[in-house]
């Protein structure tokens, strides 16, 4: 990986025109859909959970998984986890740039403060810094990037990732159900679960529609809770040819069928691309989290649900063998689509 300078820092110099790595001439050509209407389920969990009305739920949250690969969760019983967290992102990134330093990701690393990591000196920029932690396992962690201000972040990141994992859970069984299957064939492979958080900060740009905060991509691992810590909206997700924008409801979860769900539901849900476009005056702010199995679990279609199927659409591989794949292609390269049969 190569040195990429701070944004927020960045966006304090530049008063008009933001250097040229950050441009994207691809955007003028790309469209974006106007129609409020189309836009991505909401899902309510607490309707999962109400025997009344669970049938009727269950089959909207399989829908959303088979037709959008996104969806908003609402009612879902972490609101005070989620309200912490947002909280201390918040006051973590209007830390001096010296304070936050402490933090920095080491070369070649990906943990810490910094940002995502580019191949070589003609890639693009992202127009936004993050915060790129291991939260579980707890074994996996590595304190030197948690950070001590504010003071509470450490127990808050705690309680955020045992509140994720917990829903993760509860959603991959759901789905497994949905599949038709029990709900182990999913959650088995969690139990060791791999939380990694994401915690992302745009400034505000002078150029905000020449640049993007995140390049198109699908999220490689199984299933990403994501939270919008202010109000300010910039998530995009392909669909139809058109980028659909996310209008983030203040409190709920965004939820994406990754990579390797689409691999284990032998294509039956899909991993969406999808952006991230940035605001000529506000910051934005959010908080990806990454929901990956056991280190020793196959991705491949899951074999209950190729008995009913027939035939398998993606190959079966390691976990090691996945993350691999594709590694050295990086810009919006899908993990599942090297795994197509
Ligand atoms: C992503 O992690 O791909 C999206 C993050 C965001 O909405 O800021
Ligand atoms: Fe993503």
């Amino acid at each position: 990986s190569l040195p990429v300078p701070n944004v927020q820092d960045l966006s304090t110099k530049v008063a008009e025109e933001v250097p040229d790595r950050y441009i994207r001439s691809e955007l003028e050509s790309e469209l974006v859909c106007v129609d409020e209407s189309v836009k991505i389920p909401v899902i309510d969990l607490s309707r999962i959970l109400n025997e009344e009305f669970r049938g009727e739920e269950m089959a909207k949250l399989h829908a959303a998984c088979e037709e959008w690969g996104f969806f908003q969760l609402i009612n879902h019983g972490s609101e005070a986890a989620v309200e912490r967290i947002k909280n201390n992102v918040e006051e973590f990134f209007k830390l001096p740039f010296e304070a936050k330093k402490a933090y920095a990701q080491l070369p070649n690393g990906l943990e810490g403060y910094g940002q995502a990591f580019v191949a070589s000196e003609d890639q693009k920029l992202d127009w936004g810094d993050m915060l790129f932690i291991r939260a579980l396992p707890s074994h996996g962690r590595n304190m030197k990037f948690w950070p001590e201000h504010p003071t509470s972040f450490r127990e808050t990141l705690e309680n955020y990732s045992s509140a994720v994992k917990v829903l993760a859970l509860q959603l991959l069984g759901m789905m497994a159900e949905n599949l038709g299957l029990k709900a182990e064939q999913l959650t088995g492979m969690f139990e060791d679960i791999s939380l990694s958080l994401r915690m992302n900060y745009y400034p505000p740009c002078p150029q905000a529609d020449k640049v993007v905060g995140i390049s198109p991509h699908s999220d490689a691992t199984g299933l990403t809770l994501l939270i919008q810590t202010n109000n300010v909206q910039g998530l995009q997700i392909r669909k139809n040819g058109m980028w659909v924008p996310v209008n983030a409801i203040p409190g709920a979860f965004i939820i994406n069928v990754g990579d390797m769900l689409e691999v284990w539901s032998n294509g039956k849900y899909k991993s969406i691309e999808h952006r991230v476009v940035v605001n000529s005056h506000k910051e934005r702010l959010s908080v990806a989290g990454f929901n990956a199995p056991n280190d020793d679990a196959i991705i491949g279609p899951l074999p209950d649900l190729l008995k009913k199927d027939g035939t398998a659409n993606y190959k079966s591989v390691d976990l090691k063998t996945f993350y691999k794949l594709n590694f050295t292609k990086l810009e919006g390269k899908k993990h599942a689509n090297e795994m197509k049969l």
